[in-house]
């Protein structure tokens, strides 16, 4: 894959395949390199609030500085160990929607795809995505809050305290990263270091406020990448973005596949969309 030289001023802006950029069509289905950075926008659709959506959004309703740091669990265990439990059967009784499902579309396509979520719910796994890297951890599972061992069964708890750890009794609490806490490092390391090389990067779904996730699109950026904004509303990386799709992921994303793969077309470089304009093959 040839790093393209990006939308001609035309292009970018007259030609489009729906609400998809030609250009960026071209660009994605010749991609060699593509890692989707994806937030909680993207599984908004599944029914799962987002964090800082005005009124909906879990932030509007709760203080994460009461839920969602050590400091919290420190001073009310039970009480953040109720909230997750609360957000694990939501997430659980949701299922992944049209734009998870065409990421997995995408994984298929391009010849190195990653998918590093912020997202903890586990829809882009359910969905069927492989190449993953769960930055914040997985509400679904649960640890030792002393040796962050997983563990999968425990006593039922006294009603003040959060379960206890069969191991060391310290208290479990769920696998996520919580404000104050770093990062997995491999995963991390993974995403970083496929940003730094990717042809294009997807932002889907993210307030991109929330670091260090929020500067991989600034990495790949730099690292000479084309970036796509995909998010109803404006973020800070609005003004950086190569293309915009400003319409929710569950629409954009099967827009994006379709554009770049249309119908009956079953590899790289023979949709519609790659060839250059005049109809030759690239
Ligand atoms: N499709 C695409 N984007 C959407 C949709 C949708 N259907 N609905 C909302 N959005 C956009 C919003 O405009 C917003 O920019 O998704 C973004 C959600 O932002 P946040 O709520 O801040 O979620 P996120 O960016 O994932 O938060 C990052 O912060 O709270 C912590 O650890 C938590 O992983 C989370 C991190």
């Amino acid at each position: 894959m040839r790093r393209d030289d990006g939308p001609s001023e035309t292009e970018g802006r007259l030609e489009t395949v729906g609400l998809v950029p030609a250009a960026l069509a071209r660009a994605l289905a010749s991609a060699g390199r593509v890692v989707v950075l994806t937030g909680a926008g993207v599984s908004a659709e599944s029914g799962i609030p987002t964090f800082r959506d005005a009124l909906t959004g879990l932030w509007a309703r709760y203080d994460p500085l009461d839920l969602a740091t050590p400091a919290a669990f420190e001073r009310q265990p039970r009480l953040v160990w109720d909230w997750y439990a609360m957000r694990r059967e939501a997430v659980l009784v949701a299922e992944p929607n049209a734009g998870h499902d065409a990421l997995v579309e995408m994984e298929r396509r391009v010849p190195a795809f990653l998918v590093a979520t912020q997202n903890v719910d586990g829809l882009h796994a359910r969905a069927g995505t492989r190449s993953l890297v769960e930055l914040h951890g997985n509400i679904a599972r649960v640890r030792c809050s002393r040796d962050h061992g997983v563990v999968d069964r425990w006593d039922p708890p006294p009603s003040d305290e959060p379960p206890r750890c069969p191991h060391c009794r310290a208290f479990l609490r769920p696998d996520v990263v919580w404000f104050d806490e770093m990062l997995p490092a491999d995963a991390l390391a993974r995403a970083e270091d496929e940003a730094q090389r990717a042809d294009l990067m997807i932002v889907a779904g993210t307030s991109a406020e929330v670091h260090p996730a929020a500067s991989l699109p600034l990495m790949a950026k730099a690292a000479g990448a084309r970036v796509v904004e995909v998010n109803p509303g404006e973020t800070p990386l609005s003004r950086l973005a190569d293309y915009t799709l400003r319409e929710r992921a569950g629409v954009a994303l099967p827009a994006l596949v379709a554009a770049a793969w249309p119908a009956g077309d079953h590899g790289r470089g023979s949709s519609p969309a790659a060839r250059a304009p005049g109809g030759g093959a690239k």
